[in-house]
């Protein structure tokens, strides 16, 4: 660069066609209460149209009132579980610890046994046919899976079966339906 192009104090003049031309400092600045609020609504439109399907994921999680179907797994033979008996398995998972009960020659209902209290493990009492918290002596229907005493309010998660060639299968997990 030659001594023309430099400003009296040696700093660079700008010319008009360089890249800053176009900026109007005093424009850009100028951000008023209602340009403010236009930003933030189509901010939080924005915020709200992303966020869209997780909050639906989530308020079905939370809700738990949609049947959820997964994977059959066998759980056990029928000849391996006489009537009266239960057995434990996991199911979806394999931390979701289950109860299988054989209430008829061809009848079983099976939950989820984490107590709907505080989670502890309910398990089946043969002589009283209920199953039964021992944290806090809460009781549920093996028939619905409905608290009968106790502090529980709602039901331990039903595992929708099949039976099949002599098996008994899990099919799915019910949850909070009345
Ligand atoms: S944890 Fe089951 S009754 Fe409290």
């Amino acid at each position: 660069m030659d001594r023309e192009q430099r400003g009296k104090n040696g700093s660079i003049p700008f010319s008009e066609d360089n890249y800053t031309h176009n900026i109007e400092k005093a424009g850009e600045r100028k951000l008023d209460r209602r340009s403010f609020m236009k930003m933030m609504v189509g901010a939080a439109g924005v915020f709200a149209v992303s966020t869209l399907p997780w909050g639906t994921i989530a308020f079905n999680e939370l809700t738990g009132i949609k049947k959820k179907t997964y994977d059959p797994k066998k759980i056990a033979d029928a000849a391996s579980l006489n009537v009266g008996d239960a057995i434990e398995f996991a199911y979806p998972g394999e931390h979701d610890s289950a109860l299988l009960v054989r209430l008829g020659e061809n009848e079983y209902k099976a939950y989820q046994n984490a107590c709907t209290h505080l989670k502890c493990p309910v398990f089946w009492s043969k002589e009283d046919g209920e199953l039964l918290c021992p944290c806090h002596h809460g009781i549920f229907d093996v028939h619905t899976g409905k608290p009968t005493a106790g502090p529980p309010k709602r039901p331990l998660p039903e595992i929708l079966l099949k039976t099949d060639s002599g098996a008994v299968f899990a099919t799915g997990v019910k949850r909070y339906e009345t």
